[in-house]
């Protein structure tokens, strides 16, 4: 796909990840349309970063818990830009939960932001991705979906669904859009990680360091770049999914 002026919606786009991939992803050439939930300051941060070139952005607040809400965004994005050409599901929830602790409230939580979410965003992008002819659609996964945590089943179950939803929207939009996962390792550790969760991430992998938020938005470049792709997890973790 050809990016130049292309439209991406970014979810999340306020704050940390979703935050340099809309700059790369505008530096690339293309419309983005940052959205936030509550960072709206960061999404206004994220649109000045963007705006180094000629191309126009979008700055939106929507929850994405609520499904009228996702329809609300995709819909006054386009009608301000135009038909989204790719979709980045970045926005996630990630906090602890113990499994004897875990209430109703929490499992719902995460899987609604999680997993819910992207589906109804696909869902909501993928018609105008269909009469384009060409879409790509790139969900941020994580490295502990195939050996959870212990400690955060729910997120883990809802990532490692975010897999499965990934391969079976590849072949539900094929072949006009192309949908894959990124998973990656610790790149840029929750404000309340500690020095010692830190130490455990690094030991824990291949090669001996976290990642950089650089590392997942050169994945993203990879993905968009890439028109033979697609229904696969692409695992950018140093190694620790094989650890
Ligand atoms: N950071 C890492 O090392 C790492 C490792 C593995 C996987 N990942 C995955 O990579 C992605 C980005 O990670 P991150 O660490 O940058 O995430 P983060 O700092 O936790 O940011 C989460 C984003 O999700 C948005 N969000 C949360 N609840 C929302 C809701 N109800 N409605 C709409 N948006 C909501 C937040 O928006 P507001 O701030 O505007 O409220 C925020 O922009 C996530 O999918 C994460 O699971 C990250």
């Amino acid at each position: 796909m050809d990016l130049k002026n292309k439209v991406a919606l970014v979810t999340g786009a306020g704050v940390r990840l979703g935050q340099s991939i809309a700059v790369r992803l505008a530096q690339l050439g293309m419309r983005v349309i940052i959205h936030y939930h509550q960072s709206e300051k960061g999404a206004k941060q994220t649109a000045k970063l963007t705006n180094g070139g000629n191309y126009q952005h979008f700055v939106i607040q929507a929850n994405l818990k609520d499904i009228s809400s996702i329809k609300m965004l995709v819909r006054k994005s386009e009608e301000k830009l135009g038909p989204i050409s790719v979709l980045i599901n970045n926005a996630a929830d990630f906090f602890p939960t113990p499994f004897f602790s875990t209430n109703e409230e929490d499992w719902n939580h995460l899987f609604e932001i999680n997993l819910k979410a992207p589906f109804f965003l696909s869902q909501s992008v993928a018609k105008n991705m269909k009469k384009q002819g060409e879409g790509k659609i790139i969900n941020l996964a994580d490295v502990s979906v195939d050996r959870p945590w212990t400690g955060f089943l729910p997120y883990c179950a809802s990532k490692a669904g975010l897999c499965s939803l990934t391969k079976g929207l590849a072949r539900t939009l094929a072949p006009e859009i192309q949908v894959n996962a990124i998973a990656p390792g610790t790149v840029l550790p929750p404000p309340n990680h500690s020095e010692m969760d830190i130490v455990s991430s690094v030991e824990n992998s291949l090669l001996k360091r976290i990642g950089s938020s650089e590392d997942i938005v050169n994945a993203v470049e990879y993905l968009l770049k890439s028109d033979f792709v697609t229904g696969t997890i692409l695992p950018v973790d140093g190694g620790r999914s094989i650890h």
